[in-house]
């Protein structure tokens, strides 16, 4: 932190305020504008927050227009290269790599906590048969609040961080059940002899009647895709969890807030929508172009899923890694002639938007739910459950940033501001005169 300031000069009254010009490690500096309304009695308008700093966090850096990401200081790539998802979840509550000796006791801890309360089970046949899995999820999760309460005091450290080793633990178990019941398929309770991804794959594919084994290679590239959707510092769901934490609510409760946050098509939901958008072109038969025309054209609803992002400007750099994953993925599987067709759909459609003028005036390159559907079909996982695996992997990213603001001291509920435009002192009239 510096010593700088900004003036802001109100121009209809000439009164000059100074406010404090933050320096963060890296980014851009931040004008600290808490006390303006004291100030000055004025509010500031950001609508999506394109200029708003809604908190300081040591988690994550990104920088959109380099297409860099960090975890803890931690480049994605190398983590995505050498650690495991297992370890990020440890580097992102505890801001340290841990020891040998530390990660084989949190991958112990968590193993140990995978299994659901029996009564939790009761809730997934609460719902209709066709429920989306993500609906599941936000009941279910939210559910947990109730039956974890005995170790709840938000201002223990100690309580958080069972809090948090208990998520991370179920939240496979609670996502691979929801796709169970929506399928009709007996629950498979957890393996404590597997690995995290493994043990998934295992929820989700095992029957009881036959022997399973997951695939080592799948196992491989899903705990990729966790690491790579591990956190993204203050995106809508992450906002959302702090927002709703910041009452001191139930931080079970505030990840299903999260949950619901991420389903949308502008933020989780896409990966799900980029594979039906692809779909959509292969089974029209029409050129690509078309497709890029539609998206460019401001009287059509239609835009290119898988594109574009609030804060990357350049490459999305989780997508050049799930771009190279999801290469070697249907390389080194048996994959079918409709994954790859779909692969190559995709690369044709990146091609020709990347050279697009409108596409390259805007900066809008592929996310990272571009490529991510593709490699869970590859895996045999249904569409609807593309973005429960998202959630299942950003509940860390929640979690530890729900910690973080917890842990500081004195920190207030979340309470923005609004410029009012609807009607002022009206004046009842009853209903027989209206
Ligand atoms: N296809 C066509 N045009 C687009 C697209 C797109 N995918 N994305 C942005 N634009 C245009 C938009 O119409 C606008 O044009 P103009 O300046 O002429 O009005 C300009 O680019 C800026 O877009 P914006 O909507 O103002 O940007 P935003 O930061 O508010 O929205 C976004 C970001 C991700 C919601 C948006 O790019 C989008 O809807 N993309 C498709 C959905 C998607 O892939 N979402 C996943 C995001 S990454 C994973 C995650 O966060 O969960």
């Amino acid at each position: 932190m510096t010593n700088e300031t900004v003036t802001i000069i109100d121009d209809a009254t000439g009164k000059k305020v100074q406010m404090p010009l933050l320096t963060p490690t890296s980014g851009p500096k931040t004008i600290d504008i808490s006390a303006l309304y004291k100030e000055l009695g004025y509010f500031t308008y950001d609508p999506g927050f394109m200029s708003t700093a809604s908190c300081s966090s040591g988690i994550t850096f990104l920088d959109g227009n380099k297409g860099v990401l960090q975890y803890r200081g931690y480049p994605i790539e190398q983590l995505a290269e050498q650690s495991s998802y297992l370890e990020v979840c440890y580097l992102l509550i505890h801001n340290k790599l841990p020891s040998k000796v530390e990660l084989d006791e949190f991958e112990d801890i968590i193993t140990n906590h995978t299994m659901l309360h029996e009564a939790l089970k009761r809730f997934f046949s609460g719902f209709r048969r066709d429920a989306h899995p993500m609906a599941i999820m936000v009941g279910v999760v939210g559910a947990l609040a109730a039956f974890y309460h005995d170790h709840m005091d938000i201002r223990e450290p100690e309580h958080r961080i069972i809090t948090i080793q208990r998520l991370i633990a179920k939240m496979p178990t609670i996502a691979a059940w929801s796709y169970r019941y929506a399928t009709g398929k007996p629950f498979i309770y957890p393996d404590n002899s597997l690995g995290y991804t493994e043990n998934f794959l295992y929820m989700m594919f095992a029957m009881p009647s036959e022997e399973y084994k997951p695939s080592p290679l799948l196992a491989k590239a899903l705990d990729l895709i966790l690491i790579l959707h591990a956190d993204h510092e203050q995106n809508a769901s992450t906002s959302t969890v702090r927002l709703a934490g910041s009452s001191d609510a139930n931080p079970f409760a505030a990840v299903a807030a999260g949950v619901a946050a991420l389903w949308g098509p502008a933020h989780g939901g896409a990966n799900e929508a980029v594979i039906r958008m692809l779909m959509e072109i292969n089974n029209s038969g029409e050129p690509l172009q078309n497709f890029v025309d539609r998206a460019k054209d401001k009287n059509d609803s239609f835009r290119l899923m898988g594109f574009g992002h609030r804060v990357y400007k350049n490459y999305d750099p989780r997508a050049k890694l799930i771009r190279e994953i999801c290469h070697q993925l249907l390389n080194d599987m048996e994959s079918t002639g409709e994954q790859k067709k779909l692969l190559e759909t995709a690369m044709a459609l990146e091609k020709v938007a990347l050279e697009d003028q409108y596409f390259v005036d805007r900066n809008l390159y592929p996310n990272v739910d571009f490529y991510s559907g593709i490699i869970f079909l590859a895996m045999d996982i249904p569409m609807n459950m593309f973005t429960v695996i998202f959630a299942m992997a950003r509940t860390i990213g929640w979690i530890s940033q729900w910690n973080e603001m917890v842990s500081e001291p004195g920190y207030k509920i979340g309470r923005p501001r609004q410029l009012y435009t609807g009607a002022i002192d009206l004046e009842y009239v009853p209903v027989d005169k209206r």
